[in-house]
């Protein structure tokens, strides 16, 4: 049995202040998350107080991104051992918002999922396609390329120590949710070409689905066979609905 991940993704939003409600406000109801494990992934800068607030609770927490690199010259950059040192347990890669805006490859993703997985962090690699690959017909080789490209630098079994999320680009911050069949599809097809190479990875891996997902769709989202919980954006930001999507979960 995959336990199922709801992770918040507060992108580049809130203050110390908003993030000191948020997490009372986490804190107060996780109690009725009965079965999903919850984590929060917070702009770096919050980290420490996310650690100083989560310590002792349930909820994990972790970054948005990190270097390929382990240390040295790279201004600006947070490496996965700065991560490890303030109680991370997950970090994102390959969000297509920084594949977008700043131009991750998927060899560079890959890399950063290398160097997730070296410090011990739990990397959540996200794969998804356009509205224009959608409509031309290409979602499955867009989502394979990009799986592919981890799969190609550190083997299948590397896949065992994270956490995928497919998220369509068409569906992040639109209000448009794909609907559970659309999901499924491809999270189905995600969990064969693991499978392809390791049955027994692909079982185990938890695959999330990410793009508009609220209290009123999660349940019926995460009913599906091969969706192992959520990656949840603008939901997540509000402490009321991002533990409505957690209790989805509970069945
Ligand atoms: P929304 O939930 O705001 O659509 O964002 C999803 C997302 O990008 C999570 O990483």
């Amino acid at each position: 049995m995959r336990r199922p991940l709801v992770a918040g993704n507060w992108k580049m939003n809130g203050s110390r202040a908003s993030i000191k409600l948020l997490l009372d406000g986490l804190k107060s109801g996780v109690g009725t998350v009965k079965v999903a494990e919850v984590a929060v992934c917070a702009p770096f800068i919050y980290l420490p107080d996310v650690q100083t607030q989560l310590q002792g609770t349930v909820i994990a927490w972790g970054g948005q991104d990190l270097s390929t690199e382990a240390s040295g010259a790279y201004t600006g950059e947070i490496a996965a051992s700065m991560l490890n040192d303030f109680g991370c347990k997950y970090v994102i890669v390959g969000h297509s918002e920084r594949r977008a805006y700043h131009n991750e490859s998927d060899e560079t993703v890959a890399r950063k999922y290398a160097a997730a997985r070296a410090a011990g962090l739990v990397p959540i690699l996200c794969v998804g396609e356009t509205l224009d690959e959608r409509e031309q017909g290409i979602t499955e080789a867009v989502v394979a390329r990009q799986l592919d490209a981890v799969i190609g630098l550190e083997g299948a079994a590397a896949l065992a120590d994270g956490v995928l999320a497919y998220e369509p680009v068409w569906a992040i911050g639109t209000g448009k949710t794909a609907t559970p069949e659309q999901a499924q599809d491809v999270h189905a097809f995600l969990r064969a070409r693991v499978a392809s190479h390791d049955a027994a990875v692909a079982e185990g891996l938890r695959i999330l689905y990410g793009g508009s997902m609220k209290p009123g769709n999660a349940a019926e989202l995460m009913a599906k066979t091969d969706i192992d919980g959520g990656l949840i954006g603008g939901a997540a930001l509000k402490a009321e609905d991002f533990l409505g999507i957690c209790t989805a979960a509970n069945g």
